[in-house]
């Protein structure tokens, strides 16, 4: 079998990784520019598994301020809002891709008195419009540590750790290694070890618990958080009409700066 070499040299540039890894944002702002907002599911269970959230938007709370990072079309940002009670709440809901912040900015519950969507990467040099050092009392990443390469995430939690009041709590879920996601994945997707390019140029890498506890931890002289009630959510989901049998796997934890 004879290889066209026109076609294989333009496979292998299609798959170079700096290709993914150069300008992650073009790739998620194409994802927005053709995924509407209703894309991801609400994340309506978050005040369930975040009691921190109950507690900052009750109506005696007084000043509190929220930050989600990676907040794409605001499918965290706007169930926190809608169950808001607390006049004081300020919820900054950042994101790197610009098309992902125009999405929330013309959401109809967009409300500037209660929320600010700004252009912020977590892993850039400045931190978010209108936020100073210490003056987050939670941080939300849902699903967004893992569109980060590995070299990011020390600059990530930097930023993070800078952001957030002492005591300030991280709200955290991401994907798990084994999730059918990563199985999934045919060779050619493969940036690094558990890390992936998706069919839409997005990144997503898939994280090892312990792995993950010692990032956090600072195990490699990176800022310090306590790691709290950090799990592992395994399911097996069947989908009877297509008999599909899907393992996933999340994880999903706390983390407090030190
Ligand atoms: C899988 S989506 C999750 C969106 C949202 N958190 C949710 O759960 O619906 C990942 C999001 O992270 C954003 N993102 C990726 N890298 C980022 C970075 N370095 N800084 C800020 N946002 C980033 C992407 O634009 C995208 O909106």
């Amino acid at each position: 079998m004879s290889l066209c070499p026109a076609t294989s040299s333009r496979n292998k540039a299609d798959h170079a990784p700096e290709r993914f890894n150069d300008d992650p944002a073009k790739w998620w702002n194409l994802f927005y520019k053709n995924n509407t907002s209703n894309f991801f599911k609400n994340r309506k269970w978050l005040r369930m598994e975040f009691p921190v959230l109950g507690l900052v938007t009750h109506e005696d709370a007084g000043p509190q301020v929220v930050l989600e990072i990676g907040a794409g079309a605001g499918n965290s940002a706007f169930p926190i809002l809608a169950n808001n009670k607390n006049p004081k709440l300020k919820v900054h809901a950042c994101d790197f891709s610009r098309k992902a912040v125009e999405v929330m900015r013309g959401h109809e519950a967009y409300d500037p008195a209660f929320i600010q969507a700004d252009v912020w990467d977590v892993a850039g040099a400045e931190l978010p419009p209108d936020l100073k050092e210490g003056s987050v009392d939670v941080a939300v990443m849902v699903f967004i540590f893992s569109a980060l390469s590995p070299l990011q995430w020390a600059k990530a939690l930097e930023n993070v750790h800078r952001l957030l009041k002492p005591g300030g709590e991280v709200c955290f879920r991401d994907y798990g290694r084994g999730d059918l996601a990563q199985v999934r994945f045919r060779k050619g997707r493969y940036l690094e070890e558990n890390f992936y390019i998706r069919g839409d140029g997005t990144r997503v890498y898939f994280f090892d618990k312990d792995e993950l506890a010692g990032i956090w931890r600072g195990k490699d002289g990176g800022p310090q958080f306590e790691v709290e009630k950090l799990g592992v959510d395994r399911r097996l989901i069947v989908n009877r009409k297509r008999e599909l049998k899907m393992h996933r796997c999340w994880l999903q934890g706390r983390f407090r700066k030190k």
